[in-house]
């Protein structure tokens, strides 16, 4: 089945966030999106579905003009959507799920739950999708949930599927796996629009690629583009993806963890007998499968966990049972996983936040006052510098893209004499713009004589960053390599199983 949208114009106030779209995805093709955050990707994807309605333009599928006024009218029509956060009842099965979910939709009557269940098995097995139908959905990896998702789409007879930023809550593992399914899918006839900012998925699954800036098309590739050709037109400048890092000089270590454990508070253990030196000037990532310690990890170092065993010397000193405060003041910088809950106050404003770590320290305050003008220059100084795009010094931080808030972050806890830098995840939901913003500045922390620890699930992020590379698995360390180590070996490790070669 093919869609074509012709002109899709959609305003959200003054902001045009589609501008005269026209985009034609073939039967049996693997069609990309390609755009930065904000490129008004979602809400192309939401008119195509009907969650939203354009303020003009027009819907074809198999050249025959459709009124698409709700998700039902689109299911109808064969066009299937899989959000970014599932919409699943964790304590149901698979089954009941996909049976709840099930609207009645143009006479396809509603499910009961045996003809679920043989529907899910006979789709799984078509596809090779794994999918038990009497699993409980809590206890599924994530990218099972998802294919539930898909499921519940191809259960409606969907012919082109809408894949949001699927890989976004993915493992590396679990995106090839997906990559895989949707081959498969693509392989029975099935369209795929598949909405991404990672340029090496659609160069490994896309058949066409078509990229949106700032809600225009400004341009179509084929997966031979390369991938600073695919950025840059993304970004709307030249963009070179290449880390140009010289080899780490190696000082005297700033970060000595040893024997550290963290339990939950009935003593189970989330970390077991972490030992890892960090030295200033190297850049140690920690890799591994999201969900292996590695947030714990990270938290327990700025002792934000609360049942921890071993030391963490910072330069010498044992900070462990420091408050949160003393240990960002002992030397460290600490850019957060959830920069929403952890790094940024959204209702305070871009200078607030910037002084969050030192509002009580001079030059930002004289005795019990805050100095507001010291703040507020300061502010427009790290504005400048770190190039956050904004209204000014007080604009309000929830107002922010999500690329602008974490350099909200990195300009607060880079601009503190720190010898240490922690950074969880710094450039996950970023865009490549903005992606190879951070990882200059990490690199130039390196540079400056800092200790970075890194902890990415992003194995281009690790290869593009790392000296040497610590591989977590459930819970601990399960082996240090440099990072020379091929991306398979790597894999094998993050998948608890230790290769024959390595350090
Ligand atoms: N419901 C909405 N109300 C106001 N602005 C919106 C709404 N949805 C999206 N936008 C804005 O439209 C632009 C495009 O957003 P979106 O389609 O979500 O981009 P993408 O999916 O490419 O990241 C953004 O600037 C976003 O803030
Ligand atoms: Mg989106």
């Amino acid at each position: 089945m093919s869609v074509e949208l012709r002109g899709i114009t959609k305003s959200f106030g003054a902001l045009v966030a589609n501008d005269g779209i026209d985009l034609r995805v073939e039967t049996g093709e693997i069609h990309a999106i390609l755009g930065e955050n904000g490129a008004g990707k979602s809400t192309l994807m939401n008119i195509l579905y009907g969650l939203l309605s354009p303020d003009s333009g027009q819907i074809l599928v198999d050249e025959k003009p459709i009124i698409i006024s709700e998700p039902s009218d689109a299911l109808a029509a064969g066009i299937g959507m899989v959000h970014q956060h599932f919409m699943l009842i964790p304590v149901f099965t698979v089954a009941e799920n996909i049976v709840l979910g099930h609207e009645k939709v143009n006479g396809f009557g509603v499910l009961d739950l045996e003809k679920a269940r043989s529907e899910i098995a006979r789709i799984s097995k078509e596809f090779n999708f794994d999918v038990d139908p009497d699993a409980v959905v809590e206890t599924l990896p994530v990218g099972i949930q998802q294919r539930v998702e898909v499921i519940r789409a191809l259960i409606y007879n969907a012919k082109v599927l809408i894949l949001d930023e699927p890989t976004a809550v993915l493992t590396p593992q679990e995106t090839d796996e997906l990559l895989q399914v949707m081959k498969n899918l693509k392989k029975q006839g099935t369209s795929i629009i598949f909405i991404t900012h990672k340029l090496r998925e659609v160069q490994e699954a896309a058949d066409r690629i078509t990229i949106i800036r700032r809600g225009k098309i400004v341009g179509t590739a084929l997966p031979t583009a390369s991938q600073e050709d695919l950025a840059s037109q993304m970004v709307g400048r030249p963009v070179d993806l290449t880390m140009n890092k010289s080899p780490a000089k190696i000082g005297k270590t700033l970060l000595e963890i040893s024997n550290l454990t963290v339990t939950d508070s009935t003593g189970r253990e989330l970390i077991h007998d972490i030992s890892l030196d960090v030295h200033a000037g190297e850049i140690v990532a920690v890799a591994g499968v999201q969900g292996n310690g590695q947030t714990e990890f990270a938290r327990a170092i700025l002792n934000l966990e609360e049942h921890v065993s071993g030391s963490i010397l910072v330069d010498g000193k044992d900070i462990l049972g420091e408050t949160v405060r003393g240990s960002l003041h002992s030397g460290i910088a600490f850019i957060p996983e959830s920069r929403e809950l952890d790094g940024l106050i959204g209702s305070f404003s871009i200078a607030e936040n910037l002084i969050l770590d030192t509002f009580d320290l001079a030059p930002n305050a004289k005795g019990l006052l805050m100095s507001p003008n010291t703040v507020t220059n300061e502010a427009v100084k790290r504005i400048t510098e770190f190039d956050i795009r904004s209204q000014g010094a007080n604009e309000l931080v929830s107002s922010l893209s999500g690329g602008n808030k974490q350099k909200v972050v990195l300009a607060r806890e880079l601009s503190r004499p720190v010898k240490i830098v922690v950074a969880s995840q710094p450039t996950r939901g970023l865009d490549v713009g903005s992606i190879e913003f951070v990882h200059e500045k990490i690199v130039q922390e390196r540079d400056a004589g800092r200790a970075v620890l890194l902890f990415s699930t992003e194995l281009d992020e690790v290869f593009a960053l790392a000296d040497r590379i610590a591989v977590m698995y459930r819970g601990t360390i399960i082996d240090i390599v440099p990072a020379t180590i091929s991306r398979s070996d790597l894999g094998l490790l993050m998948a608890g199983v230790k290769p024959k070669v390595s350090s």
